[in-house]
């Protein structure tokens, strides 16, 4: 009877009082209707993201839900929580539905390789199948709104939110974000699987000072608009309806305060319609920054500034009605941000179908059925975006006959393997590289496995890591046993493989780190391994890139296989044993040591620069490194080689014109292999001085042994504009180079003339 009561009430709501269709006019004034009914409390409420926790529980919040002082939830993953939530949303004054959010960062049910495992695959499809799966499997299960893509670029590996971007670079970020926006929203929000994308952070989280979490960043506007604003940009521009602010300072202004940010660059240059979302507790911390003189004041700044949602609020609804009764804010500013969300929320389609995809009956352990997860999906990206840095006397792929040990603290994790912002998966149903080998192995008595050594000696960094719930272990046998034990194991063996790296809350929001390199636990264990003289495989787990100098001396071979998610370790197998032939690229380059930070591919050229005219004094150089990184944007190798030529269709462009490249590929070796072919551009001479070499097309082509293939490439002039001296965007007339290689370091180079027509 209740079911049948709700049914009827559903009809009638949904067909007469919140009846809407796709023309603008009927929804600006069903919007209108809507405004002119709600009070200001109500529509406070709209603006306010809620999540259950501490003091907050789930029947207090359920009570807010109907009082009409929510407008949207996040951290809730499991039904029938969402659907009560919706059900009570729907008994509130004005009925207006939730937005039911999470971090689907890289997976939801199944979890994907970390974001910077999913750039270093360099491959668009692969990004679609990520943003697809994550998005169908958030909405089956009830989400319609989620926070990412995370497309901060940072050229410093400290940071610990490294991990969940998409590497140094404009372009390959912008690409990712792009895809990601695209496939999870679908061509319309009201799709039943349109997952609403909120694009993060605006802006330059990934600058902060020395790395430092939280730390402020400073940046001319030349390098903003040129490099670190063009990714948020590109969401933008494919359709993302939210953006989330940073947390952080910008140029002096925190970002959750910088009207020129959030209103005359975001609203007024890029035009963004959509709903601007404040971080977690981002309003309370403008006092601390030093620009509110308290809460009241916080709020009255961010809604000023452009801020239209409040994470977590802790005080829109405390004080708006006040400051709008005072004066301080216009019934106007609270219209406009909750005109945001309402418009959000009719083009998702909510009000006529606000329990989309939502089902009371779905129990937890449904969500995760077998048949619901994607683990082949997860496998292939998996295998796709590991990184192959070494492979002396073509050690890889191993034999499934060899004797092998399998060492290291993340060999058998469980946990680290899916990475950071994999809240909604489940470590239980992961693959570590331990049992993927054994899946894979001939005769699983070849395989022996040992611990080796702790994640690290350093208590304090396990307390860290387990501050809110177990996820790494500390074993206390004595190092030395530990190690005598891996030892013995490696002499018996034909090969080691050694799991080395961070845990995965290593490299995570709030782990910055200022030394990048293994911890001494691990240090130790590799030079005892190294020692027994077997043939060494380095396989590195990490999320970011990491000073690895001695490591990549001892090892024959090294892997950087990430936080690769519910599948890794199959997929670790897989390459270790030539199922797959590994084809992914750096999306970031690696240090050689901590002082060369921030090293990146796309520098400018200085007025003396190093190793070309002049290796000695008075160049740009360093008295104790070398400049170049020890591994490249761009770098990775396969079990194949490959020999690159190209040509241009014309050495001279008109200013509305193009040039065709045909770049031709062979595959020299004797087994099949992809290769990522990459196109840099460098504007030589310029109205201000340009990077030495910018990434501006890749395209990936799988070749049999022997075989060639050719890849082409237009540059058009678009592709060629830059923030000139007086910050206009333009191509200046002049000779560009074109670079065509497989990492950042070609000098395959052409040369062509924009002219000047
Ligand atoms: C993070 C955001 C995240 C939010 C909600 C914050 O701490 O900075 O990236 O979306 O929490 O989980």
């Amino acid at each position: 009877m209740k079911k049948l009561i709700l049914l009827l009430f559903m009809c009638l709501f949904s067909s007469s009082i919140l009846a809407q269709n796709d023309n603008r006019e009927d929804k600006k004034a069903f919007i209108d209707a809507l405004l002119s009914k709600m009070t200001i409390e109500q529509k406070v409420g709209q603006l306010r993201l809620i999540s259950v926790g501490g003091e907050l529980t789930l029947d207090k919040v359920l009570d807010q839900i109907e009082a009409g002082e929510i407008g949207g939830i996040f951290n809730t993953v499991v039904e029938p929580d969402l659907s009560r939530m919706q059900d009570r949303a729907l008994k509130s004054p004005n009925k207006i539905p939730l937005l039911l959010g999470f971090d689907i960062v890289h997976g939801h049910r199944t979890v994907f390789p970390i974001n910077l495992g999913i750039a270093s695959t360099w491959d668009r499809q692969a990004m679609a199948l990520v943003a697809q799966v994550s998005a169908d499997e958030a909405t089956s299960d009830g989400l319609n709104i989620t926070w990412a893509p995370m497309v901060d670029i940072t050229r410093d590996p400290r940071w610990g939110r490294v991990s969940e971007g998409f590497g140094e670079d404009p372009y390959l970020t912008s690409e990712a974000g792009r895809i990601f926006v695209e496939q999870m929203q679908k061509p319309s929000l009201a799709e039943k699987n349109s997952l609403v994308t909120t694009v993060k952070h605006f802006a330059l989280y990934g600058a902060v000072e020395g790395g430092r979490e939280y730390n402020s960043t400073d940046m001319s506007e030349r390098k903003m608009f040129q490099e670190y604003l063009v990714p948020y940009k590109a969401a933008i521009d494919a359709g993302s309806q939210a953006i989330m602010v940073s947390l952080v300072t910008v140029n002096g202004v925190p970002a959750t305060a910088n009207h020129w940010l959030l209103t005359d660059v975001l609203r007024h240059q890029w035009h963004f319609n959509g709903v601007v979302i404040s971080d977690h507790g981002a309003i309370r911390e403008l006092i601390n920054h030093g620009v509110a003189s308290d809460a009241k004041d916080a709020v009255r700044i961010a809604i000023k500034a452009g801020i239209d949602v409040s994470m977590n609020d802790e005080y829109f609804l405390q004080f708006i009605p006040q400051l709008v009764k005072e004066g301080a804010l216009s019934e106007d500013d609270i219209n406009n941000a909750c005109r945001h969300v309402l418009s959000l929320k009719y083009d998702m389609g909510l009000f006529r179908h606000p329990h989309r995809n939502l089902d009371p009956n779905l129990d937890i352990e449904t969500m995760f059925a077998d048949n619901r997860l994607h683990r082949k999906e997860a496998r292939e990206v998996a295998r796709r975006s590991i990184v192959l840095l070494k492979n002396d006397n073509k050690l890889l792929p191993l034999s499934k006959d060899q004797k092998i040990a399998v060492i290291g603290p993340l060999a058998d994790s469980k946990r680290d393997i899916l990475g950071s912002w994999s809240g909604a998966g489940r470590a239980n149903l992961a693959v570590t590289p331990l049992e993927g080998i054994n899946h894979a192995i001939n005769n699983p008595k070849n395989v022996s496995y040992a611990l080796g050594a702790n994640l690290s000696d350093d208590p304090a960094l396990f307390k860290f890591l387990n501050l809110y719930e177990v996820t790494a272990k500390f074993d206390d046998r004595p190092v030395e046993k530990m190690i005598s034990e891996a030892v013995e194991l490696a002499k018996n063996a034909d090969v080691v493989v050694a799991f080395v790296g961070e845990a995965q809350g290593m490299a995570h929001e709030s782990s910055s780190r200022t030394d990048i390199s293994l911890p001494e636990s691990q240090k130790r264990l590799l030079r005892a391994l190294k020692a027994t003289g077997k043939p060494l495989v380095i396989a590195l787990m990490n999320g970011r890139p990491l000073t690895l100098v001695d490591e990549f001396q001892q090892a024959d071979a090294m892997l950087e296989t990430w936080f690769l998610g519910t599948e890794g370790g199959n997929a670790i197998a897989d390459v270790l044993f030539g199922d797959y032939n590994p084809s992914g690229k750096l999306p970031m380059s690696f240090p050689r040591n901590v002082g060369q930070i921030p090293v990146y591919y796309s520098h400018l050229n200085t007025g003396r620069p190093h190793g070309t005219e002049n290796m000695g004094k008075y160049t740009t150089s360093y008295l104790d490194s070398p400049n170049e990184p020890l591994f490249p944007f761009g770098y990775g190798l396969s079990y194949t080689d490959f020999n690159i030529t190209f040509s241009l269709s014309a050495t001279e462009m008109q200013q509305n014109g193009q040039i065709i490249v045909t770049a031709i590929v062979e595959n020299t070796g004797n087994r099949e292999g992809t290769q990522t072919v990459q196109l840099y551009l460098q504007d030589v001479t310029a109205s201000v001085s340009r990077p030495v070499k910018e990434l501006k097309g890749f395209e990936s082509i799988t070749l049999k042994a022997h075989e060639k293939g050719e890849v082409h490439f237009i540059i058009k002039p678009e592709m060629l504009k830059f923030w000139n001296d007086k910050m206009q965007y333009v191509a200046e007339p002049g000779k560009f180079n074109v670079f065509i290689g497989s990492d950042s370091t070609t000098q395959n180079k052409q040369t062509f003339t924009l002219l000047n027509n």
